[in-house]
């Protein structure tokens, strides 16, 4: 894949906005936070919520609801939210690029996919920044996902110093670039790419503005296309940091524009059921619009 991405044009113009086409996905990223109580407390308050979206057809006709548990509340999530809701996605938060090898405290796709996960995040800014995950280990977890079954959601995003730098454009790339590099353009579009901001992440941070995150979310886009063409529609692409119930319709759809943004990937508001399923809501009637 070839890197030429022009910082100074927005191509969203040439792009079709969040598409009839493109399942949108809200999803939670829990982190290291919930016991299997809270877990469990969580599933049977959030379901109710969102049993309405259980008619035939809610796989495909409405967005995925994806969350990402510490590894031993899959097991959990699995049990209950699995079982119950047909939107639901089970997610990971890391898997190994590695299966049957010497990886002590690692755990595999393969082992994964056993448990009833579906998706999993992969290089997500705390690990690149505290566990070493570099742009080749991603690349190699993104394969290994696919070859698993698995739908691979790769995070990239800037740092603060890197955007004051100017550097953002010069950063997504290559982190876009190496995220993808060596996968078929058969398998293209089963991966999510999430478009992480590492300055609006977490507690206090601002989040991005929908017209820059749009406008990244568009660049990645058509780097993208460059290697794999009209595949490039077909792929999701998140928005992450500080997404919440104010602030993700406007991310969907900004003054009455279909953004190019596919949804959201979500830390802190997908702690609390009410938060998470009101963005749901709200990012369902976006694609209902959308779609209409
Ligand atoms: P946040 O986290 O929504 O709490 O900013 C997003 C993320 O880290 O994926």
């Amino acid at each position: 894949m070839k890197i030429s991405f022009d910082p100074t044009v927005s191509r969203n113009s040439q792009s079709f906005g969040i598409n009839k086409d493109r399942q949108p996905i809200v999803a939670g990223n829990w982190k290291c936070n919930m016991t299997s109580q809270q877990a469990l407390q969580f599933a049977e308050d959030i379901q109710p919520k969102l049993n309405k979206y259980n008619k035939p057809g809610a796989d495909k006709n409405s967005p995925t609801l994806v969350i990402a548990p510490g590894f031993l509340q899959i097991a959990d999530l699995f049990n209950t939210l699995s079982q119950r809701l047909m939107i639901f996605m089970l997610g990971a938060q890391n898997g190994h690029y590695k299966h049957k090898d010497a990886y002590t405290g690692e755990v595999s796709m393969e082992q994964l996919k056993e448990a009833g996960v579906e998706t999993v995040i992969i290089g997500h800014s705390e690990r690149r920044a505290n566990d070493n995950e570099t742009d080749e280990k991603v690349n190699l977890k993104v394969k290994k996902a696919l070859a698993s079954g698995l739908i691979p959601i790769a995070c990239v995003g800037e740092t603060r110093a890197e955007r004051e730098a100017g550097r953002t454009e010069e950063v997504i790339s290559r982190q876009v670039v190496k995220a993808l590099s060596d996968i078929s353009s058969e398998d293209i579009s089963k991966v999510v790419i999430a478009y992480e901001p590492v300055w609006a992440i977490g507690k206090g941070a601002t989040p991005c503005s929908t017209d820059e995150a749009n406008r990244v979310v568009g660049n990645i886009r058509e780097l993208v296309r460059e290697t794999y063409g009209d595949k490039a529609d077909e792929v999701r692409i998140l928005y992450g940091g500080n997404a919440n119930p104010d602030n993700i319709s406007d991310l969907m759809i900004h003054n009455g524009t279909p953004t190019e943004i596919d949804g959201a990937l979500i830390g802190g508001a997908a702690l609390d059921p009410v938060k998470l399923a009101s963005m749901y809501d709200q990012t369902a009637a976006a694609w209902e619009t959308v779609k209409a």
